[in-house]
């Protein structure tokens, strides 16, 4: 007999089992907008979870953004790192990449590149030369002003910040100043998960 489970990365719909009550639950907080934390041990399949709710959630209205935080390592990385995600959940094409990144994102300078298969990518860096004010309350903000502007529902999934922040460069409270600003202003028309 063949082994149902599937050892790795995250599992999508063919691999995932049972959960169906909280794959529930999480697809309501959703769309209610909510916002809520999912903790656990490692490898317990939180991130699995969480992708496949927001991936059944319905189509119309409702548009997911998964941000990744495990590689970011500041302010500045959860910025343009951010901002990418967002900016991929809604466009496309490179053309209107560029122009929600010149609405939403004023003081990030977008650039596009092409992916293996001709797909548009955008990255984000940061316009100023000094960079004593990054612009976090932008991209705070963007997910609720995006939803207004395209009158939709904007659900934010991202994992926790990764624990490199505590360097000895930045000291742990370069970690949780970020982190705690990220939590009290991500409060949007949008639903926030957090992924722990
Ligand atoms: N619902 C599920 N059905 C079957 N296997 C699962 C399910 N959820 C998780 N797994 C298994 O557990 C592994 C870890 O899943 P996942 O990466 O979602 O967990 P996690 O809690 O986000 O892990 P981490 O703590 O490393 O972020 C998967 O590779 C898969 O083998
Ligand atoms: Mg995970």
């Amino acid at each position: 007999m063949l082994n149902p489970f599937r050892y790795g990365g995250v599992v999508g719909r063919d691999a995932f089992c049972n959960r169906s009550t909280e794959l529930r639950d999480l697809a309501r907080a959703m769309q209610q907008g909510e916002r809520l934390f999912v903790y656990s041990e490692r490898r317990l399949g939180k991130t699995s979870l969480v992708r496949l709710a927001m991936e059944e959630l319905p189509k119309a209205g409702h548009v997911p953004v998964y941000v990744d935080l495990w590689p970011t390592d500041g302010e500045e990385s959860f910025i343009t790192v951010t901002a990418k995600a967002l900016t991929e959940a809604f466009e496309t094409s490179a053309e209107r990449m560029l122009q929600l990144a010149g609405s939403f994102f004023k003081r990030l300078l977008p650039v596009l590149t092409v992916d293996d298969q001709g797909h548009p990518q955008v990255r984000f860096e940061v316009r100023e030369m000094k960079r004593e004010s990054l612009p976090l309350e932008e991209v705070l903000l963007a997910p609720a002003r995006i939803a207004e502007k395209r009158k939709c529902r904007v659900i934010v999934s991202s994992t926790s910040f990764n624990g490199s922040l505590n360097t000895r460069a930045t000291g742990s409270s370069a970690r949780y100043a970020v982190q705690s600003r990220v939590r009290a202003k991500w409060r949007t028309s949008s639903s926030e998960v957090e992924n722990t």
